[in-house]
C-alpha cells in the first residue's frame, strides 16, 4: 500500500487555474481576490465582517487588541490546545490563565473556567478543537454573568455549527486557521469574523499598517501604529476556490469519520471523544483515545500510515509553566489524559474505502500486540 497521509489538501484543476489567473494578472498582494474570499466566508458563516489575515495566530492577536486587551488583563484559555491560543495572549502583554478541559469532549471545562474568573478577567479564548463546536448555551451564560468577551479559537472549525448557527457567528470574534492541516487552506492564512463594526474597522486598519478607515474602507491617512498581516491574492485564490467545495468536503469528512467510529466500535483499548449533539462537527480531525498511543503510532508508521497526536497540553511546556505571566489553575489531569491518549487518524477528501480499511486493519493489528 502506498503511503497514507494524515491529510491531503483538496486541490482541483479549477483551483490551480484560479491561482494561475492571479499570477498572470500581476496583482499578487492582498487585493480584489482577498476581498472576494472574505465576502464568501462572511456569507457562508452568516456574520457581518470577515477579515483575511496571514495566519490564525495573528488573527487571535488582533482580536485581543481590538477588544482592548493588554497589560494587567487576564485571559482564560484551555490547557489542551495548540500553543498559539495562549501565545497570542502573551504577545499582547496580558496574563495567561490556563484551565483544564472536559475529559470526554477535550473542550474547555466550564466549571474550571468559572472558578478561574477574577475581576481582572477580560476574555476567554475557548477552542472548538478538531472541529467540535463549543456549547454556547453554557458559554453565553458565563459571558453575561461575568461580563467577558469571547474570542473563539476556531482554527479547526469552519463549517461546524451550534444549534444551526455557524461557528464564526457565535462568539464576539472568531478566528479560523487556513493552514494545510485544515481542509479549507491557503497554505498559510487565517480569517477573523465578527459582528462588531468598530472592532472590524480597527482590525482592518491595524493589519494594513495603521491606515485610516472610512465607511469600512481604507484611506491613505495613517491613524495608528499598525502592522502588515495581509493575505495575498495568490493565497486567497486557493481559499476562494476551495469554498466552492465546502459542503462536499464536509459531507465526505463526516462520512469517513462515521465509518471509522463504526469500524472501531467495541474495540478493547479504544474509546471515542464525545462529539456535540447540539450542533454539527466539522471533522477537521478524526480522533480516538487509545492506550499505548505512541507505540501504536510507530507501528502505523512502519506500515506506511501517517498518524498524529491530538494536540498539546500547555502546562507541560516551559513557555507557560515557567512564565511569570502565566497561571496554571488545577492539576490538568484531563488535558494530560488527552495529550497521552488522543490519536488523530488519516482523513482526507479523496481517501478511498480500501485505504480506510487498511488503516483500520493495521490499527487493530497494532492494538492486539498490547492485549
Ligand atoms: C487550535 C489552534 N489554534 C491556533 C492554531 C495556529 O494556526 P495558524 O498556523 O494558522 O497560525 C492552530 C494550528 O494548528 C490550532 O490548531
Amino acid at each position: 500500500m502506498k503511503k497514507i497521509p494524515l491529510i491531503k489538501p483538496y486541490i482541483t484543476e479549477k483551483i490551480t487555474a484560479k491561482v494561475c489567473e492571479v499570477l498572470n494578472s500581476g496583482y499578487l498582494t492582498e487585493g480584489q481576490v482577498t476581498k472576494e474570499f472574505e465576502e464568501k466566508v462572511k456569507e457562508y458563516v452568516g456574520c457581518q465582517y470577515a477579515l483575511a489575515v496571514c495566519n490564525c495566530t495573528v488573527g487571535l492577536e488582533i482580536g485581543l487588541r481590538a477588544m482592548g486587551i493588554g497589560f494587567g488583563d487576564e485571559v482564560i484559555v484551555p490547557d489542551y490546545t495548540y500553543p498559539a491560543t495562549a501565545s497570542a495572549v502573551g504577545i499582547v502583554g496580558a496574563n495567561i490563565v490556563i484551565v483544564d478541559v472536559d475529559r470526554e469532549t477535550m473542550l474547555i471545562d466550564f466549571d474550571a473556567l468559572e472558578q478561574a474568573i477574577t475581576p481582572r478577567t477580560k476574555a476567554i479564548i475557548p477552542v472548538s478543537i478538531f472541529g467540535n463546536p463549543l456549547d454556547y448555551d453554557r458559554l453565553d451564560k458565563i459571558k453575561e454573568k461575568h461580563n467577558l468577551y469571547i474570542l473563539e479559537d476556531a482554527a479547526c472549525s469552519i463549517g461546524a455549527k451550534f444549534h444551526g448557527t455557524y461557528v464564526g457567528n457565535l462568539a464576539d470574534i472568531s478566528v479560523f486557521s487556513l493552514h494545510p492541516r485544515k481542509f479549507i487552506t491557503t497554505g498559510e492564512g487565517g480569517m477573523v469574523t465578527t459582528n462588531n463594526r468598530q472592532w472590524a474597522d480597527w482590525m482592518l486598519s491595524y493589519k494594513h499598517f495603521g491606515m485610516g478607515v472610512h465607511e469600512s474602507r481604507l484611506t491613505t491617512a495613517f491613524d495608528r501604529i499598525g502592522t502588515n498581516y495581509k493575505l495575498s491574492n495568490i493565497q486567497a485564490a486557493i481559499g476562494l476556490s476551495q469554498m466552492d467545495y465546502i459542503e462536499e468536503l464536509l459531507a465526505r469528512r463526516e462520512e469517513i469519520s462515521e465509518a471509522y467510529y463504526q469500524l472501531l466500535a467495541n474495540t478493547p483499548m479504544i474509546s471515542f471523544p464525545k462529539t456535540t449533539n447540539k450542533g454539527k462537527h466539522s471533522w477537521q480531525s478524526c480522533c480516538i483515545f487509545v492506550e499505548n498511543r505512541d507505540q501504536i503510532m510507530i507501528k502505523l508508521k512502519e506500515k506506511n500510515i501517517e498518524s498524529q497526536i491530538g494536540t498539546y497540553a500547555l502546562h507541560m511546556h516551559k513557555a507557560f509553566s515557567e512564565n511569570p505571566k502565566c497561571q496554571i489553575v488545577g492539576d490538568m489531569r484531563r488535558s494530560r489524559y488527552a495529550f497521552d491518549h488522543c490519536l488523530t487518524l488519516p482523513l482526507y477528501h479523496e481517501m478511498t474505502e480500501e485505504e480506510q480499511k487498511y488503516v483500520v486493519q493495521e490499527l487493530l493489528e497494532a492494538i492486539t500486540d498490547y492485549q
